[in-house]
């Protein structure tokens, strides 16, 4: 085996090395992107024979030179591009020219955020950063967070915590010694019947199954329907169910409708139950000039999902975990010899994995630490505030013409509409669209119909890339 080449030391070679490999990627990268389009237009046929190899681990490697080439010809060229202005399906965001930088710097140095020893400096900016995001959404000195793999890992955890606090408080029973109380068929969470489906993975995994998540009914502005969540509450308390939490939505995937956030802290307080604000996606409107006060109540609640690889424009995977009281985290704490001892504690070395469910887990603060830094709060209002600006503008258009419909006006940056045509006609227009056109949108069901969906989360988008693609659409139909 040669030893050149292998990693990044510090050897002129290695480092020669390094940067060849680097800078033929970035400028292979750059050469791809030769037109506007999201996709090439591919079908799933013809990109399954596009990329077939016959030897993925051949018998003797055939060297970077040979790879890139492999690349560029099958995999680069079929990217789905989601820094283009025709791509909008969901909430999947092109990511910041300064974040790639930052995945750079995370990859080169391959922290891992569970131990101190393992992550010095990365500990502190994790920690840095948790305190500054506590700040923002109003959380105060008690507060503290994690950094997960996702909106779903975060929406988990926080149903986790919740459990264990309910059942620790209320019935002074320590799960994480005894398991599950007796009563735990009893145990009720209420979402919204359009919220993200984590809450019912949770339950699942938690051992409380798809039963436990009671769903509440959605007004016509697509929010939990509070007065239908407190009859839902009394009837389950009658029949001697046990409700012991809310997850709101802060941001639904579909409409980005904001659940009424009020209403439901009170009924938490008047029935003892823990508030959770699933705000993957409306998250980011606290950056937002004009718009902020929707999401001002994130305040009201024991946690937060706060999603930076959506409506913050921060690569895959970047999500965070805020408990208003940073003691409830105490369920993940689990001390090993061999990893997170107490006397580190004791000696202010900080084990991040004390908060955590992962073990090994990336250093995703640093893409926050950058962003934030560079662009500043001047610089993310604009970007939030054009994107909801943009649907402003597309529902307006939308509304004004007979061949659309409508849902819902949109709280943030997604709107729903359909042709004014069978559901076959929608479906087939998506379609084409994206294998002739090279244009991706969303789609989903409302009221039994097929609706189409727009997720403007790219800020280049402009009044008149709506117009032309609302023109096209109509075309297609
Ligand atoms: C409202 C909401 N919550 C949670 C999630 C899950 O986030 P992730 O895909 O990062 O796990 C999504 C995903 O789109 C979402 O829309």
């Amino acid at each position: 085996m040669s030893k050149n080449n292998l990693l990044l030391t510090n050897k002129p070679a290695d480092k020669q090395a390094f940067r060849d490999i680097v800078i033929r990627t970035v400028d292979a990268i750059l050469d791809s992107i030769g037109d506007t389009k999201a996709y090439a237009g591919l079908s799933p046929y013809d990109l399954k024979h596009a990329i077939h190899q016959e030897y993925i681990l051949p018998e003797s490697g055939i060297g970077f030179d040979n790879v890139l080439a492999d690349l560029q010809r099958q995999i680069l060229p079929n990217f789905l591009r989601t820094s283009s202005t025709d791509y909008m399906a969901h909430l999947h965001s092109p990511a910041l020219i300064e974040s790639i930088a930052a995945e750079l710097i995370i990859a080169a140095f391959n922290q891992s955020m569970d131990s101190w020893d393992q992550a010095p400096v990365a500990t502190e900016v994790e920690v840095e950063v948790i305190r500054a995001l506590c700040d923002l959404y109003g959380f105060g000195a008690n507060a503290d967070g994690v950094f997960t793999s996702g909106g779903s890992q975060s929406n988990i955890s926080a149903l986790f915590y919740a459990r264990d606090w309910y059942c620790n408080a209320k019935l002074t029973h320590d799960i994480k010694k005894s398991g599950l109380p007796d009563c735990y068929r009893k145990f009720r969470i209420y979402t919204s019947a359009i919220s993200h489906f984590s809450s019912d993975k949770g339950a699942h995994l938690m051992g409380l199954g798809y039963d436990a998540v009671v769903k509440v009914p959605t007004d016509d502005k697509m929010r939990m329907d509070a007065t239908a969540l407190k009859q839902l509450i009394e009837t389950d308390v009658r029949n001697g169910n046990i409700p012991i939490c809310v997850v709101a939505t802060v941001g639904t995937t579909d409409y980005g409708s904001i659940d009424p956030m009020t209403d439901i802290r009170r009924l938490c307080d008047q029935y003892g139950m823990w508030m959770h604000a699933d705000a993957a996606y409306g998250s980011a409107v606290v950056l937002s000039g004009k718009y902020a006060e929707r999401v001002a109540d994130l305040h009201l609640c024991d946690s937060i999902t706060v999603d930076f690889h959506k409506m913050f424009l921060l690569p895959i995977s970047c999500s965070v975990i805020l408990l208003k009281d940073g003691s409830r985290f105490s369920p993940t704490e689990l001390h090993a010899d061999y990893l997170n001892r107490e006397e580190d504690t004791e000696d202010g070395y900080t084990n991040l994995v004390d908060k955590s469910l992962q073990t090994t887990r990336r250093f995703d603060a640093l893409k926050v630490w950058i962003s934030f830094r560079m662009r500043g709060r001047d610089g993310w209002a604009e970007i939030i505030d054009t994107c909801m600006d943009n649907a402003a503008y597309l529902y307006s258009r939308l509304t004004a013409d007979k061949s659309f419909e409508t849902v819902t006006a949109p709280q943030i940056s997604s709107v729903v509409f359909r042709l004014a045509a069978s559901d076959e006609v929608n479906k087939r227009v998506r379609r084409a669209l994206i294998h002739q056109h090279g244009v991706v949108i969303g789609q989903t069901v409302h009221a039994g119909k097929t609706y189409l969906k727009f997720t403007l989360l790219n800020p280049l988008v402009t009044h008149e890339k709506l117009d032309g693609l609302l023109e096209l659409i109509k075309s297609l139909g």
